[in-house]
């Protein structure tokens, strides 16, 4: 199995000083752990954290990037310039940006292929809503979003990629997904893959917390975690890392 991977979003949560004093934290409980663990803090905190991470063995990454490398884009921040403060990952299309925020799998492939471009690590978002599952189409809305991405992307450059199947029924809402319904899709996603999958991880996130995350660990395809609300608590968090590796 390949190295698990554990990424905590932080959403558009705390402070400056909570920022700090979380990846403080966290970092102290980590220290040793065999599993990747990343954290995504909102923009105006990254190169805080960066600084507090500095030397220890948890990564940056940032939770959306823009496509263009730079120009007259109000409000944007470019893949190059979340690099350039310590990112190694960017979350793309996670699906409060698809829903919210209207990013199509158009927007999200050119997000990815950007994220490439300057170095990072994608972490692509995909999942289904309740109705699409009640409807039967997951399979169908995964491989949508999974080939409008490989569709643009060219292996030989040789990146990793990072998918996260988030259920959007389960983010958030403290349901999860029974795991045989995870194992069948990230079985599903890895065929979809295809050779992708031979440098890709496969996260499961919705409602990841200590106590449900070793049976989902356990799972043949998953790889790790992607956890949102567990990751604002560093003792939950930390719970999560240790299970993973
Ligand atoms: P949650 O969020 O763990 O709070 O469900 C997961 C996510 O949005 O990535």
């Amino acid at each position: 199995m390949a190295r698990p991977l554990v990424v905590g979003n932080w959403k558009m949560h705390g402070s400056r000083s909570e920022a700090v004093q979380l990846a403080r934290q966290i970092r102290a409980q980590v220290a040793g752990f065999n599993s990747e663990v990343v954290v995504c803090p909102p923009f105006p905190f990254l190169t805080d954290v960066a600084r507090e991470l500095d030397g220890s063995n948890i990564g940056l990454g940032a939770q959306n990037i823009a496509i263009p490398a730079s120009g007259a884009f109000t409000g944007e921040v470019a893949a190059e310039m979340v690099a350039d403060v310590g990112c190694c990952y960017a979350l793309v299309g996670h699906s409060e940006r698809r829903t919210l925020l209207g990013e199509s799998d158009q927007i999200i492939a050119d997000k990815v292929v950007a994220a490439f471009r300057a170095g990072l690590v994608p972490i692509l978002c995909i999942g289904e809503t309740l109705d699409e599952r009640q409807a039967g189409s997951t399979e169908a809305v995964i491989a949508r979003q999974l080939d409008a991405v490989t569709s643009k992307l060219d292996l030989s450059v040789g990146c990793e990629l990072v998918v996260a199947y988030e259920p959007v029924w389960a983010i958030g809402t403290g349901l999860t997904a029974e795991l045989a319904q995870v194992d069948e899709v990230h079985e599903f996603v890895r065929t979809e893959l295809g050779p992708w999958a031979q440098v890709s991880r496969i996260l499961y996130g919705g409602s990841v917390k200590p106590d449900n995350a070793q049976a989902l660990f356990a799972l043949q395809n998953a790889d790790g975690a992607l956890v949102g609300g567990a990751s604002l608590d560093e003792e939950s968090f930390a719970a999560i890392c240790r299970l993973a590796g």
